[in-house]
């Protein structure tokens, strides 16, 4: 089953269908994961949004490994996590679409890894490719049956270098100066430890991004929440539209 990680600007689908609501609980939190089954067109998948429903949980305090555990629980093989981010390089301009093919981990701190306690095997994944190649794929060919209003189109990058750093505050001018000498094209604060532990427990992830500004010191001045706002939400149906031809497209 495919699991959809709704990230800033995206906190509910249940306008695509049926909902079951689930509370799961796991090993890693106290309180339970709640996520949502959505029946659609015959075929179903989870959705669970990752700051919550109101946006109340910062990057740093998501329970990264309770989110996984949870929709691995719930049967879920495939994860597509969608996030907001900022552009670094060229073709990242804010409502540009990116389909990352690899990372660097910038944060700091975060329970990341399902390998450690007591009586607990260590392992070492392989994760030279932390995304998945072949729903990568499958997302990009969504998003290019998404993107035929000529007046609309989006630019769509379909390998990028995501930086993943710790937040909530954006970075400065010299961080972003940096993560471009790194070889970073889009930066974020929540794609780490996710795919990695969806990679620890086997479950394969892709990444759909949609830029909502510059990231800082790419233009004079500071960044402004208000434009940032307004992207995402202009972003959001594309988005939803990319989503529902994945999900047709799986049910099939
Ligand atoms: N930096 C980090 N995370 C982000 C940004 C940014 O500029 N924009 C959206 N998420």
């Amino acid at each position: 089953m495919l699991g959809i990680i709704g990230g800033s600007g995206l906190y509910s689908l249940e306008s695509v269908g049926q909902v079951k609501r689930k509370r799961v609980k796991t090993a890693h939190d106290e309180r339970t994961v709640p996520a949502e089954i959505i029946v659609h067109e015959g075929g179903q998948f989870v959705f669970l949004p990752r700051h919550g429903k109101n946006h109340q949980i910062a990057p740093h305090e998501i329970n990264y490994r309770a989110n996984i555990v949870a929709l691995h629980k719930l049967g879920v093989s495939q994860i597509v996590a969608v996030n907001a981010v900022g552009g670094i390089t060229e073709n990242t301009r804010p409502g540009a679409i990116i389909v990352p093919d690899q990372l660097i981990d910038y944060t700091w701190g975060r329970a990341s890894t399902y390998a450690e306690g007591e009586g607990v095997e260590v392992s070492h994944i392989d994760f030279t490719h932390p995304f998945d190649e072949a729903l990568s794929q499958r997302l990009l060919n969504a998003v290019e049956s998404a993107n035929t209003k000529a007046s609309q189109r989006r630019v769509v990058l379909a390998q990028a270098v995501y930086g993943v750093t710790q937040g909530p505050r954006l970075e400065t001018a010299a961080e972003i100066k940096r993560m471009q000498q790194d070889g970073c094209d889009i930066v974020g604060m929540t794609a780490m430890p996710e795919a990695a532990l969806a990679r620890e427990l086997g479950v394969d992830y892709a990444m759909l991004a949609l830029s909502v500004n510059w990231a800082a010191g790419v233009l004079p001045g500071v960044i402004s929440m208000e434009e940032i706002q307004a992207v995402m939400r202009d972003g959001q149906s594309f988005l939803h539209g990319v989503l529902l031809r994945l999900i047709k497209e799986g049910a099939r």
